[in-house]
């Protein structure tokens, strides 16, 4: 098994050559939850796998969310979120379906997940069919971002920002992005939840911003006032560290850690090229407000 870093400096985005995540040895599963761990992104390359195969190795990482209705599709198991523009009967959905606008939400930077109470820790990504150009996927370090925020540009300190909780959504976050996509009883099954602003990795013990676009506002703040420092928190993120742009190759897995990194999709001809991603997702153990923070 091959591991190469792509940003040192911040320890940031590997790539795993020569394993086969159906006939994975105990030795090489942990040190791939380690890389994982380590350095926020991995890529597996070189994996045809089958839903069953992903789902069983998806499990050695814990628990298995259930996918939303809107990422379900007929026929496949409960634990596989779909983030595709191909229906059940294998044709290309019109650009104007609920799905294909449902999937372009996952266009601005997220962090999957951060809408439910018990946030996720990893995904999984496996491609199934992509296209020949487009349909990449961004990923961008939010603990080099907190690592860096300036103390002498940015206000407040890292200290006043330690002890705020942010109401995230889905609901909102699509509302910005795509529109007013959802029912009155699908919002009223997706409320906000709250989740710490700063949170402190379990296995590094450094932490990272925890925002992205479901993050709405923070506890206890004019809504205007704390929806400008989430977005110049985004912004920074953005801008202080490198968003590295993977292009997908098929056959192949990327996972990532969804308490330190926030990725997203890059355009690609939704009416005419298929694309065919299929995501497992690693629950998480309780609500992230309730976690502590160390800086
Ligand atoms: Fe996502």
């Amino acid at each position: 098994m091959q591991i190469e870093v792509k940003n040192k400096k911040q320890d940031f985005f590997a790539v795993i050559t020569d394993v086969d995540i159906k006939n994975i040895s105990n030795t090489n599963f942990v040190k791939i939850k380690q890389t994982l761990e380590t350095y926020g992104v991995v890529v597996l390359k070189n994996q045809n796998i089958n839903d069953n195969q992903q789902i069983e190795f998806s499990r050695k990482f814990g628990d298995l969310e259930k996918a939303l209705e809107h990422d379900k599709l007929e026929g496949i198991q409960d634990e596989i979120t779909r983030i595709s523009n191909v229906d059940q009967h294998n044709n290309i959905l019109p650009v104007d379906s609920k799905k294909v606008i449902y999937d372009r939400g996952n266009r601005s930077w997220h962090s999957d997940s951060s809408y439910k109470s018990i946030p996720s820790k990893f995904s999984i990504l496996s491609s199934r069919e992509i296209p020949d150009q487009g349909g990449g996927t961004e990923y961008i370090d939010a603990r080099y971002a907190l690592e860096t925020w300036n103390k002498k540009k940015h206000k407040p300190s890292l200290e006043d920002l330690k002890q705020q909780i942010c109401q995230h959504s889905i609901v909102y976050s699509r509302m910005v992005n795509t529109g007013d996509i959802f029912d009155e009883s699908y919002k009223n099954k997706m409320p906000f939840v709250k989740q710490r602003l700063i949170r402190t990795h379990p296995f590094t013990q450094r932490s990272a911003f925890y925002v992205g676009s479901h993050c709405s506002h923070i506890v206890g703040w004019d809504i205007e006032i704390s929806r400008k420092l989430i977005k110049e928190i985004n912004d920074w993120i953005m801008n202080s560290g490198e968003i590295i742009h993977h292009k997908w190759s098929n056959k192949e897995i990327v996972m990532w850690d969804n308490r330190r990194v926030l990725h997203r999709g890059t355009y690609f001809d939704e009416s005419s090229a298929r694309r065919i991603m299929h995501r497992t997702t690693v629950a998480g153990d309780m609500p992230s407000y309730k976690e502590s923070v160390k800086l």
